[in-house]
């Protein structure tokens, strides 16, 4: 034991670690800085103290604490909330900053913790030591109870859990203010007209809301996959000590209950090494943000010179260093970049989970970061396509313009030659060469005369061209789900309710 210039101590009072007692060496700096977690984890000081606080009640219940030192430690960790919002710690140890801003105004916005600034309790590991140490300069010895048939390994994962919860409350209100947003901008437009496409060619017409609203059915399941999430969040590990259930007769329901969780974890060992509610977050946030791409992605388009479909207010819009004549979607763009970032974070958390023996393994303090940085950076980035959304301004005749030219009625005019009894297949090459003669000689399918369209079949009566306009296309499309102007209002209706 203890090697040249480290102190040699038998029974343990060099170091301040809470396991010191069975340690003859302080820790290597190294070591030391690289395994604390404090500045990623800092912001679970609420969670954390939410926790203990409850703890200490069970505490009561086992006759571990009497129902005064329960009170007496409860107004400490009262005082200790108040003095850690936000948390004074400094940023040692810290491996990466994130880089997005705080998801929402207030509370969030302690996060990342500052850098620099001793804190009173800057020397502790990880928040869970930290709100002990300081409920021990406190409290003196009943401090020290606290931790009674506890172990840091239930700790964190109830920590992590009520984060959990209330981070996917925070997701699902950022999903409803770009279904709103999305909404709002479909009501104006439900009778704009633009090509919808395949292929990004220009294809059929379709409604301005129609193509909106398709995001709102995505945005709908997305929220459906964090609300799945969170029912399976909900359930208590706390009481599962490190691994093999708490030495005294904690009342884990009525724990679980007291902290708002739906039930206790049936079993010690997956309740300290499970993470995959995290996972499941992180997944329905990779979904999300996938959708968000691709919203983002044809802002991008549309506010094209080749496109013209819509522009970008100028506060919403970047210029550029060099060229006077750029404005730039960078926020759209962000967007659709860090819908990768938050696939990473999803994998990160994979990889640490992938192969890990049971139960608790340090591995499992990495889950912060990617779990915090996927959540942040969706938070914020559906914030941003809200704003994006709301601040478009289409320009609805181009768009109507580039409804009609591409052909797009073409299928308008085989279905009308379908409905005369021709079979769909013949009356496809018969548009098709309808088209080819279009392209040949510079016209529209709706610019020929009826002569000229009979040339092609003798099908084809005065009749078509009501069809063969946009109006009549849209109004074909009269199904469950189609771009008819009524099944448009009706969906609209059904997604407002
Ligand atoms: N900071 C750790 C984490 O985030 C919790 C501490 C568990 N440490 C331990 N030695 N069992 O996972």
């Amino acid at each position: 034991m203890g090697g040249a210039g480290q102190a040699d101590v038998e029974g343990g009072e060099l170091s301040d670690q809470p396991w010191g007692g069975r340690f003859g060496e302080e820790p290597d700096p190294l070591i030391d800085r690289f395994t604390r977690s404090l500045a990623v984890d800092s912001r679970l000081y609420r969670e954390d103290i939410a926790g203990s606080r409850a703890y200490a009640k069970a505490l009561v219940g086992a006759g571990v604490l009497t129902a005064e030192e329960q009170l007496r430690i409860d107004l400490a960790l009262q005082e200790i909330q108040s003095e850690f919002s936000p948390p004074p710690f400094t940023g040692e140890g810290r491996v990466g900053a994130a880089s997005n801003p705080p998801p929402l105004a207030g509370e969030a916005a302690s996060y990342p913790p500052p850098l620099a600034g001793e804190g009173t309790v800057g020397a502790s590991e990880d928040i869970h030591m930290a709100v002990e140490d300081r409920l021990r300069q406190k409290l003196g010895p009943l401090g020290g109870k606290l931790h009674t048939g506890r172990s840091r390994n239930d700790q964190v994962a109830v920590d992590l859990r009520l984060y959990v919860k209330t981070a996917g409350a925070q997701l699902i209100d950022a999903v409803s203010g770009l279904e709103s947003a999305l909404i709002a901008r479909a009501e104006e437009h439900l009778d704009t007209v633009m090509p919808g496409y395949t292929h990004t060619q220009r294809a059929q017409p379709v409604l301005l809301a129609h193509h909106l609203l398709a995001y709102v059915e995505m945005l709908h399941r997305d929220r459906g996959r964090i609300q799945d999430a969170l029912n399976r969040a909900d359930v208590s590990p706390l009481g599962a000590g490190a691994l093999a259930g708490s030495g005294f007769p904690i009342d884990r329901t009525a724990l679980a209950h007291e902290l708002g969780f739906a039930a206790a974890a049936a079993n010690s060992l997956d309740a300290v090494a499970d993470r995959d509610f995290a996972l499941e977050l992180l997944a329905a946030c990779s979904i999300a943000m996938v959708h968000l791409s691709r919203l983002c992605g044809e802002i991008v388009l549309w506010t094209s010179v080749e496109f013209s479909f819509a522009a970008l207010p100028d506060a919403l819009a970047s210029g550029s260093s060099m060229m006077p004549n750029k404005k730039n979607p960078c926020a759209a763009e962000l967007v659709r970049a860090k819908s990768g970032r938050v696939a990473g974070d999803l994998m990160n958390l994979l990889m640490v989970l992938k192969g890990l023996p049971l139960a608790y393994n340090r591995d499992l303090q990495e889950d912060k970061e990617a779990l915090f940085d996927g959540v942040d950076t969706t938070i914020v980035c559906l914030q941003v396509a809200a704003r994006l959304v709301l601040g478009l301004q289409f320009d609805r005749d181009l768009m109507r313009t580039a409804a009609l030219s591409g052909y797009t009625l073409a299928t308008e005019a085989a279905d009308y030659l379908s409905r005369k009894g021709l079979p769909f297949r013949d009356a496809h090459r018969v548009v098709g060469q309808m088209v080819a003669r279009g392209i040949a000689t510079h016209q529209g399918l709706e610019d020929f005369s009826l002569e000229e369209l009979q040339q092609f079949s003798p099908l084809f009566s005065a009749d078509v061209f009501d069809y063969l306009t946009l109006e009549g296309a849209l109004k074909s499309r009269d199904v469950l789900g189609g771009t008819a102007p009524a099944r448009v209002k009706e969906a609209l209706a059904r997604v407002k309710a």
